[in-house]
């Protein structure tokens, strides 16, 4: 199959096969069968492009209710997780959308961009399975339970690290990790609590040919049986089956994946290594792995011009694309912070050695994004 041409494929809408009926290729593989093509439909809405490499926020006469509910939704949605994926995060001022929208658009985005017929909306290990928090797909994230413990605790709490320690790709433990995220921020502090996201294109692309070749052959271990701890300190148990996909079970909160991973959705590679998760890179030594993990994150974290940072405002909604960004929270406030979010579950990560690069892409099509 070739990943690499570009074709305005038509996504059929995705029967949801939650069950787990089908071989494991088919449950796990993007339904694409090569990169999507933006037809332009969100260039009508008042927008900027936020840096040259990553993010554009738009104005807000585009409210994502509105595309959600328009006449022709599922081309404004397919168009939109096209901009995303290739922009990595868009951000959307002052939106009306509900929590309820919030879970449909988040379900539509990852079907009608192809992710696999089997994936769902994610649950975290650490959700608490009571009825009264519902079904866990919209997640609150909220400083007060980030005090309490929870997810990535110990960037919030620990300030004798680095503050990039917080760098991380969601769930890219689980086998079937997530296409994308949307993030709508309804509680703010009056400064502080920024976002920032960073591109994995882009750092691919900082990379010479040579050591790039030497990446692609690897695949990397990720790892988060740290939530073992808090879920004992939590008196929760981890949760172990309902997390998106029928290859997401189990109580090992651990996956292997490449670690040059292409997007179905552009046909572009990314460096597919996160500060929380990637713990070990597969099949080299201890010191070369340090040295590798180091150079990885360095990319990340010390080139700002590969990051945008986002101040959030009430009711502001980001949407990012998780295969191919990496974001944190700026954990610098006292005061509460919270918003509702849904995880969408793409394919199985994999590297298909004809893609190419974002600014291999971008000179062949002409384009400045
Ligand atoms: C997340 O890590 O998914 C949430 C980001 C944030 O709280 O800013």
């Amino acid at each position: 199959m070739n990943r690499t041409q570009t074709t305005t494929t038509q996504v059929p809408y995705a029967v949801l096969n939650l069950r787990g009926e089908g071989s494991e290729d088919e449950l796990t593989r993007s339904r694409n069968v090569g990169p999507l093509k933006y037809n332009g439909s969100l260039e009508q809405y008042e927008h900027f492009d936020v840096t040259p490499v990553i993010g554009r926020e738009f104005a807000k006469d585009l409210q994502l209710v509105d595309i959600l509910n328009a006449d022709n939704s599922d081309d404004l949605i397919r168009d939109l997780a096209v901009l995303i994926s290739r922009r990595g995060v868009c951000f959307f001022r002052d939106q009306d959308i509900s929590g309820e929208q919030l879970i449909q658009l988040g379900h539509k985005i990852g079907q009608l961009s192809g992710r696999p017929s089997a994936s769902g909306l994610h649950v975290h290990p650490l959700t608490e399975d009571t009825p009264e928090l519902g079904s866990g797909v919209l997640a609150e994230i909220s400083s007060d339970k980030q005090k309490k413990g929870g997810g990535l605790r110990q960037a919030y709490d620990d300030k004798s690290t680095y503050a990039c320690t917080g760098w991380h790709s969601d769930i890219t433990f689980e086998n079937n990790p997530s296409d994308y995220a949307a993030l709508k921020m309804h509680t703010l502090p009056e400064t502080g609590g920024d976002t920032m996201w960073g591109s994995a294109y882009e750092v691919y692309d900082r990379i010479s040919p040579p050591i790039q070749k030497l990446l692609e052959g690897l695949t990397a271990t990720h790892d988060a049986n740290f939530f073992h701890d808090e879920a004992r300190r939590l008196g929760i148990p981890i949760k172990a089956v309902g997390r998106g996909h029928p290859m997401n079970q189990g109580e090992d909160l651990r996956a292997v994946h490449p670690v040059v991973r292409t997007n179905p959705v552009t046909g572009w590679k990314g460096l597919f290594v996160n500060y929380a998760f990637t713990k070990r890179f597969n099949d080299v030594t201890r010191d070369e792995n340090d040295f590798l993990m180091k150079y990885c994150h360095d990319l990340l974290a010390l080139n700002h011009d590969l990051q945008v940072r986002f101040r959030w405002t009430k009711n502001a909604v980001a949407i990012w694309d998780n295969r191919s960004t990496y974001h944190t929270a700026t954990y610098d406030y006292d005061a509460k912070r919270a918003g509702d979010r849904v995880c969408s579950v793409g394919e199985k990560p994999y590297f298909d050695p004809k893609s190419v690069s974002r600014k291999q892409a971008l000179k062949a099509e002409g384009k400045a994004w």
